[in-house]
């Protein structure tokens, strides 16, 4: 899938493993990652994988020259016009705070003008949300969001495909995710049960 470009935002919702595992599947694929990172989502990393530093990300042996880390604050930055193709995004984890902001149509930081431009532009927009559990507002803001045309994916794993660890059920996710944006991996393979032959 060369040249095939790819947001991933990553805020302040727990689930930082499923971001890290997505930012090393999208490498590995070929794709050409734009990362933009909350300052919660920085602080999640922190908490969760002992990412201290957003560079660290790009250390554990992933191509940096691939991935282009983005200011969080930078609304002039490259991604916030729709002049600039991408071929989607995805907001991995994606807190409620995010959801709402984006639900609502504010675009005062990078995340939320990329989302905004994503949608405008008719691409792809996936939103691993993770919350539970879910209040009204939340709701209200993911049947918004999925009218709009974005796609809203729970950071919620089956057991169908009978997990053996915490990665299985990260792959899971990971996955999952990986599908809604065409992007090919070999994760979950050789996992699947007697009666699951495609996820449902
Ligand atoms: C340890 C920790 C875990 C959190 N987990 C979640 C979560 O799973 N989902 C969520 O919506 N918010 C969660 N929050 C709250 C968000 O971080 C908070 O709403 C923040 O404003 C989100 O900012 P952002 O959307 O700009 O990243 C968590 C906060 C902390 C400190």
């Amino acid at each position: 899938m060369d040249g095939r470009e790819i947001i991933l935002a990553i805020t302040g919702a727990s689930g930082g493993p499923y971001a890290l595992r997505l930012l090393d599947c999208l490498d590995k694929a070929g794709a050409h990652i734009h990362l933009i990172v909350s300052p919660n989502g920085r602080r999640l990393l922190a908490d969760e994988c002992d990412v201290r530093t957003i560079e660290d990300v790009c250390l554990l042996g992933r191509a940096c020259e691939r991935i282009r880390i983005h200011d969080y604050e930078d609304i002039g930055g490259l991604l916030a016009s729709g002049s600039h193709r991408t071929d989607g995004m995805v907001i991995c984890p994606c807190s409620s705070n995010t959801l709402g902001t984006i639900a609502s149509g504010r675009a005062d930081n990078l995340i939320g003008r990329a989302a905004c431009v994503t949608l405008k532009e008719g691409r792809r927009l996936v939103i691993v949300h993770r919350e539970m559990p879910v209040n009204g507002i939340d709701l209200e803001n993911m049947l918004r969001m999925q009218r709009a045309g974005a796609i809203i994916c729970p950071a919620s794993p089956g057991f169908y495909l009978r997990p053996a660890s915490i990665d299985d059920l990260i792959d899971f996710v990971v996955g999952r995710v990986l599908d809604l944006l065409q992007v090919p991996h070999t994760l979950n393979v050789g996992r699947q049960s007697g009666q699951e032959t495609a996820s449902p």
